[in-house]
């Protein structure tokens, strides 16, 4: 595998879930294959667990970890072809994505959405021009549109937990008070259908996500009814795609409550983090015993690990 770029770079999902929770069982037995190996983790907006758990998968394999925070530390970059540059921008991607590629052999790029113009974001300009002009690969760790080392993340901690062949995993959408992107529901609605799991997605009229991603997914938008008999419920925020980047409303009435788990499967409760107490889900279900979400932040280093394993095979 050059790049991860997408949960298309999974040529076979069941067999790579099985590797992450092979590594998960022993984190160290390839501390040698990243010998003398640096990562450079360039990241565009906050992180808590990608930035940490990429640093420990690195360090897992005996890499060298480079962190910078470009926006506050980098120049602004341009990405325009044939840019007069005499406006903000101080230098160009073709420079900086091939200096960065001197100093390391492996990139990691966190570039989310600017929910400013759907064409642009869905362009994916920004982790595109580092894959054209890097010299090394570059794995994604979210960008304006997919979080694919979520995804994976997310199917190794479902295929953990499931106590049946193939599970009702529910997406629902619920309210938050910023416009966030729609990167992890789509990589999370693109895995679901790789797994064998009787998937279904819930929100508010206008929330539907690009039909190009949801495809067949069927789509309830009564949360209540959605929840019947789930054994996984994956919650998260996303702003609207037609009416792009827009907040339509803020209903409290979707947040995830103790009355609405009690209509499901005893289903496990999930979410990416981090996520706002009260407004998402109430303190009594992310605390409660059916919360698996301090897991799934776990698993982030070995669905990164496998990631990071598997381009250091064939660098
Ligand atoms: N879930 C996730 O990507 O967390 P961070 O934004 O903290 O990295």
């Amino acid at each position: 595998m050059n790049n991860y770029f997408s949960i298309q770079d999974i040529d076979c999902l069941n067999e790579w879930i099985e590797e992450a929770i092979k590594i998960k069982n022993k984190p160290l037995v390839d501390k040698t294959l990243g010998e003398d190996k640096t990562i450079g983790l360039l990241f565009f907006n906050p992180s808590l667990r990608t930035r940490l758990s990429t640093q420990k998968a690195a360090f897992n394999l005996g890499m060298n970890v480079i962190v910078m925070n470009f926006t506050d530390q980098g120049w602004s970059l341009e990405y325009g072809d044939g840019t007069v540059m005499d406006q903000g921008n101080s230098e160009h991607i073709k420079e900086a994505a091939q200096v960065v590629s001197q100093y390391c052999d492996v990139l990691a790029i966190r570039a989310f959405a600017k929910l400013e113009n759907r064409e642009d974001d869905y362009s994916e300009n920004v982790l595109k021009s580092f894959i054209k002009y890097a010299s090394v690969p570059v794995i994604n760790m979210e960008s304006a549109t997919s979080h694919p080392l979520q995804a994976l993340t997310d199917a190794i901690t479902i295929t953990e937990h499931k106590i049946i062949d193939k599970p009702k995993v529910v997406l629902s959408w619920a309210p938050h008070p910023k416009a966030l992107p729609q990167a992890v529901a789509n990589s999370f609605v693109e895995m679901m259908q790789r797994m064998d799991a009787d998937f279904v997605i819930t929100h508010p009229k206008g929330y539907e996500l690009a039909s190009q991603i949801t495809k067949e997914v069927p789509i309830d938008y009564n949360q209540e009814n959605a929840l019947k008999d789930a054994d996984f419920v994956y919650v998260k925020n996303w702003s609207s795609y037609e009416d792009y980047g827009a907040i339509l409303h803020q209903d409290p009435a979707w947040r995830i409550t103790e009355k609405k788990m009690k209509l499901t499967n005893d289903a496990k409760f999930m979410h990416c983090l981090p996520v706002r107490r009260n407004v998402v889900v109430d303190d009594a279900v992310i605390d409660s015993q059916n919360s698996i979400v301090i897991e799934q932040a776990n698993n982030r280093t070995y669905a990164a690990q496998l990631v990071l394993k598997k381009i250091l095979e064939k660098v």
